[in-house]
């Protein structure tokens, strides 16, 4: 039986809940959060991708607000880290130093001094640390990684990656808000598909952004090509600009030499193969989704069986390198190489 913790229960927090307690051979048995009405809140939560309202069982959960009495008092075999993001480093490292596997929320941290500071801790400790990249999951993302590197259908002539919805406004203090704590709109969102666009086609060798600014003078809207050594046109496009009416778009468009792959969470179906001849089809993917297929896997390597690497460390500091690049790419008005 795997002990699992979970700290930060606002959306993810929730959303981890679920997962875990969807996998066999695994007791959540504890919930940190500072919020001392946390019971309570829950069932008023909302979040950008359906609702995390599942009925949670307080009764079976010890509930803390300081983690560090949670990391010396519930016996974790490993954690669920759903902090807002400027606390991703450090509570990472001190759950590792106390011995116990690590799945942390994306973006890895603020900084890759922070990303390097977190690799280093999970290997002193021996234990696994799993940065929450859910993208790489999604069930749809993973056909279209498949489709793509099988060559069935020739090399990819473009690509294109949305990801737009309104500003989130649900948590408390309005944290994602604050650039200090969050790394703004395209570190805590963009960075979905910047991931994606790296595990398809690499770290690109140098990224060309253009950003909008919103009403209080933070990055609302950028859109980003990814340069790499051939004629490739691979671009993303991330926002939080739109209205709450909105709603919230994930898509891609995927144009390789004899078919296009087309992904748009809005439509149905979201998920089609155009290919040059013949009618679209809609492939079978998991009927699961990101968040969840991601903790099984985590579960899976903390358990030491041999998996296909999905995401690692080292890719997940590339991410947050890239977007940094992005950003310094958007201010200064010119194409940024990524070092
Ligand atoms: N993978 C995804 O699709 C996805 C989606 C949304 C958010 N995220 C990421 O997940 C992380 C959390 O985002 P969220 O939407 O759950 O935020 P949230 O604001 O809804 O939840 C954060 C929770 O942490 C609690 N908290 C704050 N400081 C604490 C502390 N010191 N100790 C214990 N609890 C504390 C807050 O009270 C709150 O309940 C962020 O890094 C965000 O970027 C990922």
């Amino acid at each position: 039986m795997i002990r699992v913790g979970i700290v930060g229960f606002g959306f993810m927090g929730r959303t981890h809940y679920k997962c875990w307690k969807g996998l066999d051979g695994v007791d959540v048995a504890a919930v940190c959060d500072v919020n001392p009405n946390i019971e309570e809140d829950t069932k008023k939560a909302v979040g950008n991708i359906g609702d995390t309202q599942d009925t949670v069982d307080f009764g079976s959960l010890e509930l803390y607000t300081d983690f560090e009495k949670m990391l010396a008092e519930a016996k974790l075999d490993a954690i669920s880290i759903t902090l807002p993001t400027y606390l991703h480093a450090d509570c990472s490292i001190k759950a590792l130093s106390a011995g116990i596997h690590v799945m942390c929320e994306k973006p890895m941290a603020l900084t890759d001094e922070d990303c390097q500071r977190m690799i280093d801790a999970a290997k002193r400790s021996g234990k696994v640390l799993q940065i929450g990249h859910c993208v790489r999951f999604w069930p749809e993302y993973a056909k279209a990684k498949e489709i793509v590197e099988s060559g069935q259908y020739g090399r990819v002539i473009a690509a294109t990656f949305q990801r737009l919805g309104a500003a989130p406004m649900w948590s408390a203090d309005n944290w994602f808000l604050d650039e200090q704590r969050s790394g703004g709109m395209a570190l805590d969102l963009h960075i979905h598909d910047t991931d994606y666009v790296q595990y398809l086609f690499g770290v690109p060798k140098a990224v060309c952004s253009f950003a909008a600014k919103g009403p209080g003078g933070a990055l609302a809207h950028i859109v980003t090509q990814y340069l790499y050594d051939d004629d490739r046109v691979i671009t993303a496009e991330g926002g939080w600009a739109m209205t709450p009416a909105f709603g919230f778009e994930m898509s891609f468009n995927i144009a390789l030499e004899k078919a296009t792959l087309v992904y748009d969470l809005t439509r149905d179906p979201a998920f089609r193969v155009c290919p040059a001849e013949g009618a679209a089809f809609t492939p079978e993917v998991e009927a699961s989704d990101g968040w969840c297929l991601q903790i099984a896997h985590f579960a899976k390597a903390i358990r030491g069986e041999e998996l296909k690497p999905i995401t690692t460390l080292a890719d997940s500091m590339n991410s947050v390198r890239i977007v940094a690049a992005e950003k310094e790419s958007a201010k200064k008005g010119q194409k940024v190489s990524i070092r």
